[in-house]
């Protein structure tokens, strides 16, 4: 009996190992099918990217989560909720304004003016040109964090067309 036990545990080692083995060498390369729907939903970013509506949306997600630090500015990173959820997308039409393009509601972007001025105007400046190469500057159209983004995700097409 006592073998019969021992020879169980080593048979369910073994078999542990060998799922572990599997799960471990079981990463298919992703298929053609794969690489077109992904080349597909990164050309329609790209197509949108320089957008009213994307634009806003990336200012719209700094302001309520925050940026990790990622841009190369001296002062690292920027913490979320330095406004209220509820002006964010306000704030985020005003900031658009400041690189001279039209935002999706130009007098709700000038009402929020004395927002952003109390709320961001301290690191990015009141006319948003930044300071000292500290804190970005918000009047560059595009945006650097969107610039980074829309070369990353070229750079992510290219290599998946190569590949194909
Ligand atoms: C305490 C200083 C500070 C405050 C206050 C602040 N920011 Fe920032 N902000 C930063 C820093 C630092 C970065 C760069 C973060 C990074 O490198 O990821 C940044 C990045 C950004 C970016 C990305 C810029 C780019 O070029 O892509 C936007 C947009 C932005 N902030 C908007 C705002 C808005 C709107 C407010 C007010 C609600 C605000 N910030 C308040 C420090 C601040």
């Amino acid at each position: 009996m006592r073998y019969i036990i021992f020879y169980l545990f080593i048979f369910f080692f073994i078999g542990c190992e060998q799922q572990e083995t599997t799960t471990v060498t079981a990463q298919p390369e992703p298929s053609s099918q794969d690489k077109h729907s992904q080349i597909k939903s990164i050309e329609s970013e790209l197509s949108l990217i320089s957008s009213v509506a994307y634009q806003e949306n990336y200012i719209i997600q700094i302001i309520n989560h925050g940026s990790p630090g990622i841009l190369g500015y001296k002062a690292g990173a920027m913490e979320g909720g330095y406004a209220h959820e509820s002006d964010a997308h306000n704030i985020a039409r005003y900031v658009l304004t400041l690189s001279g393009q039209k935002s999706s509601d130009d007098i709700q972007a000038k009402k929020s003016e004395i927002f952003y001025t109390s709320n961001c105007g301290g690191c990015h400046g009141h006319e948003g040109k930044g300071l000292n190469g500290a804190f970005p500057n918000l009047t560059i159209k595009p945006l650097l964090g969107i610039s980074m983004k829309k070369k990353s995700l070229e750079l992510k097409l290219q290599s998946l067309k190569n590949s194909l």
